[in-house]
């Protein structure tokens, strides 16, 4: 029996798994794998460890067995299109959190959106909280942010399964999506996939977030849109076929303490306190619960009908954001307000000056310096990460700002 105390140095591991230093550093900076280190601070490999190299290795030979359809890149979290992605500004966030904000240990990312910015922050000293208004997210954000055991091997299995599908009858996403939004081929394998994770009874409910967000991200890279699906190219000339990545899903013990939530950010902040609480609002008036309504209709799967050419689900009143409205600046003020945290972090986008045009922003400058000013002091960051104590002009020829309010 192998003693589990007995640890084992990077060489041997390299050797063993034929495998380069560069891949095992690669899949560690990336959450997958996190060795042990020994006085001197050097890497060493447990058991566990192993295991998890080994269940790695052998997601990707299944998938290179598929010789029809086969890749082994893991599915990342930033492999999808979002409106107002803060992807590109996660080295700017990092820094203006560690040079201002003193001893962060939980982080709150109440618009999340596509989860990046938590996810950056997500590691074995800080716990994240994490929230969306979408159920497609929330679900995104079981995949990745839970700390719910799931079964590696099973999934990796269920996911081959589903890339070697061959779907010749029609169903309710080919008869809806079919032909514009999708090939019927994609269209047809969708539906069928959907149902098939909805059938199943012998999955716990982090599992079936993992394949439903797996197909969410394989259908957005397929789908025949400019990243959005306010509407589909007029032109059907996307053939690539669907195919469903395994998620590159960081070690339950870093997710172990999050929290994770899919609700109106306004009532929620009344429940939760945090070190930080990042904001991060819809700007204008495009409602993400039109410009995501295909994915929120896959991920609730409750198949209702649809209209109009962008076949939009009748009834969004439920995911449909105030912020997106000219009762923004109230409803950000009372958001304000009921926060209980050290530091508020908010990111608000100026390229459009305040205005009632569809790209206009919906809260001024001066609007959102004003409601913070009431819970502390505030500093205001650029890209170029100058920042002056907030005044009115200057602020409008910088594209990228972080308000920072630390509270009194
Ligand atoms: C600008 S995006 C956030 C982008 C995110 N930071 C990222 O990097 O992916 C704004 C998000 O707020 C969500 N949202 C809008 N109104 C909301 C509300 N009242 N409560 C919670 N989420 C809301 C939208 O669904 C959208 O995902």
């Amino acid at each position: 029996m192998k003693d589990l105390n007995t640890v084992y140095p990077t060489g041997y591991v390299l050797k063993k798994y034929n495998i380069t230093r560069q891949t095992l550093y690669n899949w560690e900076k990336a959450g997958l794998i996190s060795p042990k280190r020994d006085w001197r601070g050097w890497r060493v490999w447990d058991s566990s460890t192993l295991l998890d190299i080994e269940n790695l290795l052998s997601s990707k030979k299944i998938q290179n067995n598929n010789k029809t359809i086969s890749n082994n890149q893991r599915l990342m979290i930033n492999n999808r299109r979002y409106l107002g992605s803060k992807q590109k500004l996660i080295p700017f966030i990092k820094k203006v959190v560690s040079k201002e904000c003193e001893d962060i240990k939980t982080f709150a990312d109440i618009f999340a959106g596509t989860g990046v910015v938590a996810h950056e922050f997500n590691d074995i000293n800080t716990k994240i909280i994490v929230n969306d208004i979408l159920y497609s997210n929330y679900l995104a954000y079981i995949t990745w942010f839970s700390d719910d055991y799931y079964d590696f091997k099973k999934i990796s299995k269920l996911i081959d399964e589903f890339n070697n599908m061959v779907v010749s009858k029609d169903n309710y996403v080919s008869r809806n999506f079919g032909g514009t939004y999708f090939t019927i081929e994609n269209a047809r394998k969708i539906g069928a996939i959907r149902e098939e994770i909805e059938s199943m009874t012998d999955i716990t409910s982090r599992e079936k977030a993992i394949l439903i967000t797996s197909l969410l991200y394989a259908m957005d890279k397929v789908a025949n849109t400019c990243g959005h699906y306010d509407a589909y190219i007029k032109i059907l000339d996307t053939t690539e076929p669907l195919y469903l990545q395994v998620p590159a899903i960081k070690k339950q013990e870093i997710n172990k303490g999050n929290m994770i939530f899919n609700e109106d950010a306004n009532k929620l902040v009344k429940r939760i306190s945090s070190d930080l609480i990042y904001i991060d609002t819809p700007y204008n008036s495009r409602q993400y619960s039109d410009a995501y309504h295909l994915l929120e209709n896959i991920a609730r799967w409750e198949k209702p009908e649809v209209t109009g050419v962008a076949r939009k689900m009748i009834d969004r009143s439920k995911i449909k954001s105030a912020y997106c409205t000219v009762k923004a600046p109230k409803v950000f003020e009372d958001l304000i307000s009921n926060i209980d945290s050290k530091y508020i972090l908010v990111s608000y986008n100026n390229m459009g000056q305040k205005g009632d045009g569809r790209s206009n922003a919906k809260i001024s400058d001066e609007e959102i310096i004003d409601s913070l000013r009431k819970k502390g002091e505030i500093k205001v960051f650029y890209t170029d990460f100058q920042y002056f104590t907030a005044g009115k002009t200057q602020l409008k020829d910088h594209k990228e700002r972080l308000f920072l309010c630390k509270c009194k």
